[in-house]
């Protein structure tokens, strides 16, 4: 029961006063971490956020007081792990602005629930001549699930293209979309450039000829009130470890309408009605998509960093994380020779940079030294990188648990990489 007591204190974080980020800062255990000595900076949210208490409560309550198989067992176990199970979906759901429940399908993470549409509602259908549009500024997991698409079907593969301050060119995707367009598969917020991209538009104009709307949300779901039926969307995806959740856990919305045409991504137990030696007839939703023992804590995890989100509110969230944009953006035009990778005119909490005399490796090993935690690399979006001419940038991410002081400890550490590289 300590656990349950240690839980409550830390389960909503305190608003009454605005953002309040010290006691937001203090439900993360690990952020009073040092490393090598300093106190740890934490700017690699977009690879993965830290987990607050509540999160690491939730998934070791269920292992401590409520670990049984869900959806399955008469016990009183089971039916206590199977109400927190449905539980949060029912939180996801509403997160998300989802219409029904049983449009959230758990999956490991946004890849997967992109390779869930990609081969589900792709492979059945997509057919030769048949056009997917992505953008030049997906990740690595927005495109090659299409190319696979591609290879299978015979459907080719358009891209959007972005301009150098890394926006959309949306003549260019008024020219590309056609009656051929079936998919229209891209990213909400750029993990690269920290693009937010004109959903809604997007969404509207690819129904208007018939295709279908998939977006990555990985990287917005964390920080900005996402509302699937104002995107207009037929299908989200997002991981729950870039929402202060688990990892090996994520979420596919889908309208229900679509999800109800398509088959099973994989099959096995729960996801049927009834299995004879001839034949099977497949679950309702969301079952149907969700073989096997699902990730339980990962789903309860989930569904505590939901509730964590919702009591620090999005909004507040994401007007302090745009705050700390602007002030970043700011630190680091005040470094000698260093660029910003990504200006678009909507923008949420990346900071990619090159700097005129240091590998970005470099960069983040000397970031590394001073506690300062950083992505260097072509974080999993070679094509941006190649658009820009670039092989990798620095990146620092932002969370809702960052300050003002952090991205003052930055600006300080890359005057550093500026004197050991002049
Ligand atoms: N997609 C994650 C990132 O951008 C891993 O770092």
């Amino acid at each position: 029961m300590a656990a349950l007591a240690a839980t409550a204190k830390h389960m909503v974080p305190c608003t009454c006063r605005g953002f309040d980020i010290d006691r937001i800062r203090e439900d993360f255990p690990i952020l009073g971490a040092k490393v090598r000595g300093k106190p740890l900076v934490y700017l690699d949210n977009a690879a993965t956020t830290q987990k607050p208490q509540s999160v690491i409560d939730a998934v070791s309550r269920y292992y401590a007081a409520q670990n049984a198989n869900v959806h399955r067992g008469v016990h009183q176990l089971s039916q206590n792990a199977t109400f927190a199970f449905d539980e949060a979906r029912r939180k996801i759901g509403a997160f998300i602005n989802a219409t029904v429940e049983c449009e959230v399908i758990f999956t490991r993470g946004a890849t997967e629930s992109i390779n869930l549409v990609a081969q589900s509602y792709g492979r059945t259908f997509l057919h030769a001549g048949d056009e997917i549009i992505i953008s030049n500024m997906e990740h690595h997991s927005n495109i090659v699930p299409w190319q696979i698409l591609c290879q299978q079907t015979g459907a080719v593969l358009r891209v959007i293209p972005i301009d150098d301050d890394g926006n959309l060119i949306m003549e260019e995707f008024d020219r590309l979309l056609n009656e051929k367009t079936k998919m229209v598969a891209v990213v909400h917020v750029s993990n690269a450039l920290g693009t937010v991209n004109p959903i809604r538009e997007i969404s509207e104009k690819a129904h208007s000829v018939g295709a279908r709307v998939l977006v990555d949300g990985a990287q917005s779901t964390p920080h900005m009130p996402i509302n699937v039926q104002e995107l207009g969307c037929d299908f989200f995806a997002c991981s729950g470890h870039k929402m202060y959740g688990p990892t090996g856990i994520g979420v596919l919305y889908g309208r229900a309408e679509a999800l109800d045409q398509m088959p099973p991504y994989q099959s096995g137990g729960d996801m049927i009605l009834s299995v004879t030696l001839e034949k099977t007839v497949y679950g309702r939703l969301p079952s149907k998509f969700e073989a096997g023992t699902p990730h339980i804590e990962g789903v309860i995890g989930l569904g505590a960093a939901v509730d964590y989100l919702n009591a620090a509110g999005m909004d507040a969230v994401q007007q302090h994380e745009h705050e700390l944009l602007a002030y970043g953006t700011e630190v680091l035009q005040r470094v000698p020779g260093l660029r910003i990778m990504g200006n678009a005119r909507e923008k949420a909490g990346v900071l990619a940079f090159t700097m005129d005399n240091a590998h970005p490796h470099d960069i983040g090993q000397i970031l590394d030294d001073e506690g300062i935690a950083v992505r260097a690399g072509h974080h999993c979006a070679q094509p941006v990188m190649q658009r820009y001419g670039v092989p990798a940038t620095t990146r620092a991410s932002l969370g809702l648990y960052n300050t003002k002081e952090e991205l003052d400890a930055l600006g300080a550490a890359l005057q550093k990489v500026n004197e050991v590289f002049s």
